[in-house]
């Protein structure tokens, strides 16, 4: 069986250094044995307009404009990134896999950027402009275990972005948003313990999307 009528989507959430980054290159390959068409992609990010824009995200550059024009300029990258990469790819039956979409703006710039809900969930209406994701992947970690991974991996010499240098009580705050998005669209959100083994983690990753992807294609019979 290769290729699905219409392709699925999967975000990967999760604070710093879950293990993102990896377990999306384990599932694509896996995906790909298995015959599918598999796009890998990231936020902010992913397409050349979004890419232009995540610099000045990272850098900082943004920071002094305040967290209202922050979240605009994710959503600006997001709404690029949606229109440009994902729906296409999507449309044409390619599984695509994020690293980090629509939750991680929700949590870092609406619950602790402390942006208003409504603000928020207009901007995300707009850029999402219905490509919600399929299925999403949150992987879970205590924050000061995400920490100490994301400097083990940064090596020396490089700076921690922004958001790798806040006080672990915001990367709490975090990591309760996370959980509570999950808890609210339990459809949607899958919770995967990130503390566990890469190889026991990459299998349960596996698992849901097969369960999922199951799922679809017998609903996609059915209505057929
Ligand atoms: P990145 O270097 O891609 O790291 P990570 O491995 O943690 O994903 O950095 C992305 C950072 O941007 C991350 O700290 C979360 C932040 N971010 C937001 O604040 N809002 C968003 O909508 C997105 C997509 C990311």
């Amino acid at each position: 069986m290769n290729g699905l009528a219409r392709g699925f989507f999967i975000s990967f959430e999760g604070g710093e250094g879950v293990g993102k980054t990896t377990q999306i290159k384990r599932l694509a390959a896996s995906l790909r044995e298995m015959g599918h068409n598999v796009h890998e992609t990231r936020e902010p990010g992913g397409s050349p307009g979004a890419e232009a824009v995540r610099h000045v995200l990272l850098s900082g550059a943004a920071e002094a404009l305040g967290p209202g024009m922050e979240a605009i300029l994710f959503a600006a990258a997001r709404s690029d990134h949606v229109e440009t990469v994902i729906r296409p790819a999507v449309e044409a039956g390619t599984i695509v896999l994020t690293d980090r979409f629509m939750d991680s703006s929700r949590v870092y710039q609406g619950v602790t950027g402390g942006l208003d809900p409504a603000f928020m969930a207009a901007l995300e209406r707009v850029t999402v402009n219905g490509m919600v994701p399929d299925l999403t992947i949150i992987l879970d970690i205590e924050p000061e275990e995400g920490l100490r991974r994301a400097s083990a991996r940064r090596g020396e010499g490089e700076d921690a972005d922004r958001y790798e240098k806040e006080q672990v009580a915001i990367h709490r705050r975090r990591r309760k948003a996370f959980l509570d998005i999950a808890e609210a669209e339990p459809e949607r959100c899958v919770v995967i313990d990130a503390s566990a083994g890469e190889e026991d983690i990459a299998a349960k990753v596996l698992e849901t999307v097969r369960a999922k992807i199951g799922v679809l294609d017998d609903a996609k019979a059915g209505a057929e």
